[in-house]
């Protein structure tokens, strides 16, 4: 593999603040209460947790911009809250992070989708998630199309951050493609199909697997795997992302790599993909090559596995 020599690095880094990118999808808000546990419930044979702390950190879709401004790029993004508390947190947020919030519709019949960790002695010991996985009507991908289409041309890459929350739907996305921007897609279902066209996909083992419909082990099975996806989905690339194995590009002209993970200490996995696809995104915005773009993206990726929940990772702990 033409390896990214360091000079490429910290050009390609240095012109961060010149990417340009809009994420498109299903955003979220984590919700994480601690608390400690001294007594079993007469209720039912469960702790009883006092929350002692609540902390939030910004989920899905929002995660992904929130990493892609953490690196100092600009980032649009566009999805959908309810009108209620978390998505009131969930704006609240994004701005202290200096992000915008314009592209987020609220919607009366929805609910900001919120997962919940409840954590007490050092341990997880429930997840709660609340959303509605409400397919947007009409009207709402008017305005989110209306939204892409007034900057379309503060944009040079698009992030679709599905998750199967119902924003990404069928129409929508060809209103994407049709804006002819380079797509890149976090895939979110199992049907890959409504993603065709799409330039850039990246999906985990998981996503590959259902997709190809059986499992997917050796660098072989990932590589037939990869092949598959390109021929039928996308038009420049796949990047499979493996967990502790890294990832795998393959590329239209037949190159393929495989990336091995640099993560010392993995601490916290969640939200590794969101770091990927944020990466990637923002290095290709900047006219980094699709191989420079995955192996910034998995040096990025195996920092945040060493951070609490859906983490971020600056500019400067890249360029170390
Ligand atoms: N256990 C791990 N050890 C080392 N590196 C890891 C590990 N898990 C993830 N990574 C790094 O993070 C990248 C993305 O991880 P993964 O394939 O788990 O994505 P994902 O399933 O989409 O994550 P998520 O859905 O939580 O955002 C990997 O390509 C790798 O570089
Ligand atoms: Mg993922």
């Amino acid at each position: 593999m033409k390896t990214l020599n360091e000079q490429r690095k910290r050009e390609i880094i240095s012109r961060f603040h010149e990417g340009k990118v809009l994420v498109v999808g299903d955003v979220m808000i984590d919700e994480f209460l601690w608390g400690k546990v001294s007594r079993i419930s007469r209720e039912a044979p469960i702790p009883v947790v006092e929350v002692v702390k609540e902390s939030f950190m910004l989920g899905g879709a929002a995660n992904t911009a929130n990493n892609i401004g953490t690196l100092g790029g600009n980032v649009l993004l566009s999805g959908v809250i309810g009108d209620d508390l978390h998505g009131r947190i969930l704006c609240k947020k994004l701005k202290e992070k200096g992000l915008d919030t314009q592209g987020l519709m609220i919607l009366d019949e929805y609910s900001t989708t919120t997962k919940t960790r409840i954590i007490a002695q050092q341990q997880q010991l429930a997840r709660i998630d609340k959303e509605k996985k409400l397919e947007i009507t009409g009207s709402v991908r008017e305005s989110i199309s209306a939204y892409c289409q007034k900057h379309r041309s503060d944009i040079e890459v698009i992030v679709i951050g599905d998750h199967g929350n119902g924003v990404i739907t069928p129409q929508l996305f060809r209103t994407i493609i049709e804006m002819g921007k380079r797509i890149i897609v976090d895939p979110g279902r199992r049907d890959f199909s409504l993603y065709n066209g799409a330039s850039i996909i990246t999906p985990n083992r998981q996503e590959t697997e259902a997709f190809v419909g059986m499992k997917v082990r050796e660098r072989n099975e990932v590589e037939d795997a990869g092949r598959q996806i390109l021929s039928e989905i996308v038009e420049e690339a796949v990047l499979i992302t493996l967990g502790e194995d890294g990832m795998c590009l393959l590329e239209k002209t037949g190159e393929i790599v495989h990336i091995p993970t640099i993560a010392q200490e993995v601490y916290d996995v969640c939200g590794a993909g969101d770091t990927v696809v944020a990466t990637l995104a923002l290095a290709l915005s900047c006219g980094a090559t699709l191989q420079e773009a995955a192996s910034l993206a998995n040096l990025a990726a195996g920092i945040v596995v060493a951070k609490f929940g859906t983490a971020t990772v600056s500019r400067e702990e890249l360029s170390k």
